[in-house]
């Protein structure tokens, strides 16, 4: 049997289920085919016949390849072909949206665009011979490089204009005024982008590192203009994918352009630099701030404008100023974003697109307000939380953020005494405590997933969905555990694959909500069949382990047959009449070196709002995922561009600075549960990225809490910090007697 659910009757009825494993923290289905590597990651699949092939990456930034001499390759050992179709090129460019294939010429938009795949028998030779392909360019003599070089396009839809905030500013017994600089971010996963693309003279099979196979696969379509049915995509482990992943990358479409020509399958993996070059970024931003308080600290006036990059012609702008709509009260509001057009790799979305940046910039200007005003900065926060959204009047599906305020700064042991820089030291090591609020917007995608349960009385899910590290294995089998009332190691969950129906794909930290609320409405129908046949209504039938209730099992009413419903989530209208965020309050305590101007931060913690917890654990790592990606936010996350020629410098992670584990303290996270039944029929809502939205903010107020430098930009590097060290502070310490034989 198989029906299709979609509605939400907003009566999820979770907690009255009997199994009681959802929420629990069972540690991940998956585990341990990871960590003992039978995982299959994209380029491992053994495939008979595979041809390898390397990318040929543009030299110069802008203009027009005139020459492609391809002589040399062609006639090494090994090498089988030289794929230059221009629909390789145009896909390469584009983050998101599709074009029309570009024609001869070919355009170069960027340092480091694909313009070319080698084919050879062996990855060695495809590399040896994409470095003998000779390209000719002509290139433009005057590329804008830098958002500086260019007038930017104001994005109206993110123009928000209330009140009178000029007046305001004038008006404040307190307020603030400042500009926050932001570099641009990698996603940096651990697995490159790769692909293995097999055309078997019908259909072609991809295994690809993607994060949204439902979307993924219309993307490849419309690329190699073939049917979506002739196109079968896989995705069963995915290592990380942070937004770098979301669309269709060029190994993608390489592999599968060479295999369709080449009739043969063939591999495709970006080299670590690749990744970085060609791979979308997040953008660099340049934002003001502006705050104006009564006396009391309450806002009246709240400004946040921002600068950042795209290429032209790309549709995706950073979208900083997402929770700064609603974060905080002020009836007198500017908000504007500005976008220019220049020439860096495509941005796009790298985790917590928007409020990454945005709510460190923020929440630093928050600060900055806490002393100006003298306000314990957690009190100020309490004090100016909105009833409603300030914007557009709508009420809030839920909000917890005082909650994560006032749990946090417990659990920190948060000093709400009265603040001053500079005040504790240990030998040349100030040390010093910060906080900021975080919000996430929260999102849910369309989504399908059938459920069978068989007439053995296990079960099954099956969607396209993936799990890019974020614990959808898992908190598939304890939904549908839970509602069909099973052990979870009685679920098969099979995912990645897009025979299967379409689910949300991983993304916007939708994935969770949106898939878990399909597999939620797939095992209510078959809790209804099952009801109709023990006789009574669902609400009475009680599973649990198998079995049904009246000394009956899961198998005998099922009595030899299976049972099987597509459940298909529809976010529903009347979660438009409201807004959604998650929410959270970073805390972190840092010493500050007086010499070296480095940064370490001693201890973290993030209290989090988000909505019902599917699983303690896999929520607890999303949590201390983001927490990290904060001090990396904080303190040495930049991508940086050679101002002569527009190339990335640091595009290894040798050079590109993600935290290390010598750069991660002991990270505390506070699960501040709810219910909200607005955000989805399981009343979850998104965590992925929460964790770094607000969190870098945490730790530069501890910076200045702890030496009195007030860096105005993000990361916080150790020279910044020496340059806005407070000039008597040498004084200081030599006065303490810490520069004793030093000085
Ligand atoms: Mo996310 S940046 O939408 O993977």
């Amino acid at each position: 049997m198989s029906t299709t659910r979609t509605e939400n009757d907003g009566k999820a009825r979770l907690d009255d289920m009997k199994q009681g494993v959802l929420g629990e923290p069972l540690p991940r289905i998956d585990g341990l085919a990871k960590v003992t590597g039978t995982a299959r990651y994209a380029a491992e699949y053994p495939i008979d016949n595979c041809a390898e092939g390397v990318l040929v990456t543009s030299t110069i930034t802008h203009g027009t390849v005139t020459r492609l001499d391809t002589q040399a390759a062609l006639t090494m050992p090994g090498v089988i072909a030289v794929i230059d179709d221009s629909r390789l090129i145009t896909r390469a460019v584009q983050g998101t949206a599709g074009e029309a294939p570009q024609q001869a010429p070919v355009t170069v938009c960027y340092w480091g665009q694909p313009i070319a795949l080698v084919v050879a028998e062996s990855f060695e030779q495809a590399r040896d011979a994409a470095k003998r392909i000779h390209v000719e360019y002509d290139a433009s003599p005057n590329p804008s490089l830098s958002p500086d070089d260019v007038t930017p396009e104001e994005q109206e839809d993110d123009t928000v204009s209330q009140g009178d905030l000029e007046q305001a500013m004038k008006d404040a017994a307190h307020s603030v005024d400042v500009r926050i600089a932001t570099k641009g971010h990698a996603s940096a996963a651990m697995e490159p982008h790769a692909a293995i693309a097999d055309w078997d003279g019908e259909e072609l099979t991809v295994h690809a590192s993607l994060q949204m196979l439902n979307y993924n696969i219309s993307e490849l379509a419309d690329a190699l203009d073939i049917p979506e049915d002739k196109i079968r995509l896989i995705a069963r482990f995915v290592g990380g994918g942070f937004g770098s992943k979301l669309g269709i990358s060029p190994d993608v479409v390489a592999a599968s352009l060479a295999s369709i020509k080449l009739k043969r399958p063939v591999r495709v993996v970006l080299s670590r630099q690749q990744v970085f070059q060609c791979i979308m970024r997040r953008s660099e931003t340049t934002q003001r701030l502006r705050l104006a308080a009564t006396s009391e600290g309450k806002l009246i006036g709240f400004g946040h404008e921002a600068l950042v990059s795209n290429l032209p012609g790309e549709e995706f702008c950073e979208p900083v100023l997402q929770s700064s709509h609603f974060m905080y009260r002020g009836e007198n509001r500017e908000l504007m974003l500005n976008l220019a057009r220049i020439h860096r790799m495509t941005a796009g979305s790298v985790r917590a697109p928007g409020e990454a940046v945005g709510m460190p910039a923020l929440e630093a200007a928050m600060d900055m307000l806490a002393e100006k005003s003298g306000v314990d900065p957690v009190q100020l926060r309490l004090m100016n939380i909105p009833d409603k959204d300030p914007e557009n009047d709508l009420p809030f599906s839920s909000h917890k953020l005082a909650e994560c305020l006032r749990q946090g700064a417990d659990a920190f042991g948060w000093d709400a005494g009265p603040r001053k820089a500079r005040q504790r030291r240990e030998g040349e090591w100030w040390i010093g405590t910060g906080m900021a609020s975080g919000a996430r917007i929260h999102n849910t995608m369309e989504s399908r997933t059938r459920v069978t349960l068989s007439a053995d009385g296990t079960a099954r899910v099956e969607t396209d969905m993936t799990d890019i590290g974020t614990g959808t294995y898992t908190i598939l089998a304890q939904m549908v555990a839970e509602m069909l009332g099973m052990d979870p190691a009685a679920v098969r969950v099979d995912i990645g694959d897009t025979r299967h129906p379409r689910g949300p794909g991983s993304g916007g930290s939708w994935g969770a909500s949106s898939i878990g609320s399909a597999a939620f409405l797939a095992c209510r129908a078959i809790r209804e069949d099952l009801a109709a046949r023990a006789g009574v209504a669902e609400e009475a039938l009680d599973l649990r382990d198998g079995k049904v209730g009246g000394g009956r099992t899961l198998v005998d009413v099922l009595g030899g047959e299976s049972l099987s419903h597509e459940g298909h989530y529809k976010p529903a209208k009347a979660q438009e009449e409201y807004t959604a965020a998650g929410f959270g309050a970073f805390f972190a305590q840092v010493r500050v070196n007086h010499f070296t101007g480095e940064t370490r931060v001693d201890r973290m913690l993030g209290a989090f709002g988000f909505g019902r917890v599917l699983n303690r654990r896999t929520a607890r790592s999303q949590f201390l995922g983001g927490l990290t990606w904060s001090i990396g936010t904080a303190l040495t996350e930049a991508l940086e561009f050679d101002p002569r020629d527009g190339h990335l410098v640091n595009c290894d992670l040798a050079e590109y600075h993600v935290p290390v584990h010598r750069d991660v303290p002991d990270l505390d996270v506070v699960l501040v549960e709810e219910r909200d039944a607005i955000a989805s029929p399981i009343e979850a809502k998104g965590i992925g990225e929460l964790g770094m939205c607000g969190g870098a903010a945490a730790i530069g107020n501890a910076i200045y809490n702890a030496c009195g430098a007030r860096v105005l930009q993000f990361p916080i590097t150790p020279d910044s910090v020496l340059a806005s060290l407070p000039r008597d502070s040498c004084k200081l310490l030599r006065e303490a007697g810490a520069m004793r034989g030093l000085a």
